[in-house]
């Protein structure tokens, strides 16, 4: 059973008054609040066995390895990959991407070849590929949006050839919602050149939806802990396990080696050839509860409850006048995220007047400049939902937008 009023429980920050008021937390597409099972799971690593990884062979670093083997095999489980060997743990999905571009990009790319990204990318999906296109002569293309801010398919034949490399794209746009159909666009991609990796920025699906790696068909899958519940500073690079095994190192040092001799060093395997160093061994296992908490939950259910609460709210913003609401118009067909503007009222001014009531949205680009420069707007105010977010909620949201429409568009 999915039972709001008792999964808000879970959640320590929520039930906290600021200046005597409740919180109404709308910003979970940039980062989730966390339960305290997750604290709990990070606390106890330091409290019963904190010791590092892999080096001991005394039996409390051995439990640590063991617990920290068993988190990758349960996200593994988690996003439908049966080898956890995929599974990399990075610090968030930022750093997944600029591994995957350092890696694979500076290994693999070639001058006079090309990459496709989307207008719709959050800047964490495009600048590494930026940058690594910039270092090889390589050419980085867009798919435009169309309408409501879906991608604009019918040109993918005219964008994708026989040099193209790669495609990154994003699962769920962290502005417009959209939902993208990953899996027909990765069928279609490799249809017009099987030999096109494919890149997905599943930092907003991840979260909310059950996603396949086995049935998606990407190359690369990456996302961010703290937008699941779990802490900040974990994060994963899924990779197909021959596409991970030819990329070289990203970052070298201690635990990503076998053998190292002075002049010259054999790797360890994957994915420990990507993971330099002393890991963030209590996020990975509060990244493992959080897994835990959300198949408790079950993930058709955490989708029909966004499913739910963003249906509701593009109904009551809906009915304000003068909004503008970005991305498609069935929750269906959306994340739970809704961007939008408010006519005469710069999204700053908006959020920090919904802030006195301790509402709390994002306002600004939302990382997705070219998205903004797209859509021709400066800025947008952006309220994301998640498990614990209520009608009541969305009704305080909407109400305060008024009170700021009163406020500050009132004429002297
Ligand atoms: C779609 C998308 N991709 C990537 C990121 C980057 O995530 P992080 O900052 O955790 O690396 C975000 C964060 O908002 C996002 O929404």
């Amino acid at each position: 059973m999915f039972d709001v009023q008792k999964i808000r429980q879970d959640f320590p920050i929520i039930n906290k008054k600021i200046n005597g008021k409740p919180l109404v937390y709308l910003d979970s597409t940039a980062s989730s609040l966390k339960p305290h099972q997750v604290i709990s799971a990070e606390n106890k690593y330091y409290e019963d066995y904190g010791v590092n990884i892999f080096r001991g062979v005394y039996s409390l670093s051995e439990t640590a390895t063991e617990k920290y083997e068993e988190a990758r095999k349960i996200v593994a489980g988690f996003i439908g990959s049966s080898d956890e060997r995929e599974v990399v743990f990075t610090r968030n999905a930022t750093e997944a991407v600029n591994l995957a571009a350092s890696s694979w990009g500076r290994s693999s790319l070639n001058q006079g070849e090309n990459l496709v990204s989307t207008v719709m990318e959050h800047h964490a999906n495009i600048v590494p590929w930026q940058e690594i296109c910039r270092e090889k002569k390589a050419e980085l293309r867009f798919i435009d949006i169309v309408n409501l801010g879906q991608l604009d398919l019918d040109n993918l034949a005219q964008l994708i050839d026989q040099k193209t490399r790669l495609v990154a794209l994003t699962y769920v746009s962290n502005v417009l919602g959209t939902i993208n159909p990953v899996k027909n666009i990765i069928n279609n991609i490799k249809s017009i050149n099987s030999r096109t990796l494919i890149l997905l920025d599943a930092a907003q699906a991840v979260p909310h939806l059950k996603v396949n790696v086995a049935d998606l068909g990407a190359d690369f899958i990456v996302f961010s802990g703290h937008k699941m519940l779990a802490p900040t500073g974990i994060g994963v690079l899924w990779g197909k396990y021959d596409v991970l095994q030819n990329m070289p190192p990203y970052q070298t040092g201690g635990e990503m080696i076998r053998e190292v001799y002075l002049d010259h060093t054999i790797y360890n395997e994957i994915p420990y050839k990507f993971e330099a160093g002393t890991p963030n061994i209590a996020g990975t296992l509060g990244l493992a509860e959080a897994v835990r908490y959300l198949t408790g939950l079950g993930m058709n259910n955490v989708r029909n409850h966004e499913i739910e609460i963003v249906d509701y709210a593009l109904n009551q913003l809906g009915k304000i006048k003068e909004i503008t609401i970005y991305g498609p118009i069935k929750a269906r067909d959306r994340g739970g995220v809704i961007a939008f503007n408010v006519k005469g009222i710069h999204p700053h001014d908006l959020a920090q007047i919904l802030d006195t009531d301790n509402i709390c949205i994002r306002s600004g680009h939302h990382c997705a400049m070219p998205l903004h420069q797209r859509l021709n707007i400066p800025a947008s105010c952006r309220a994301s939902f998640y498990i614990y977010n209520t009608r009541d909620e969305v009704d305080k949201l909407a109400e305060g937008i008024q009170k700021a429409q009163k406020i500050l568009t009132t004429k002297d």
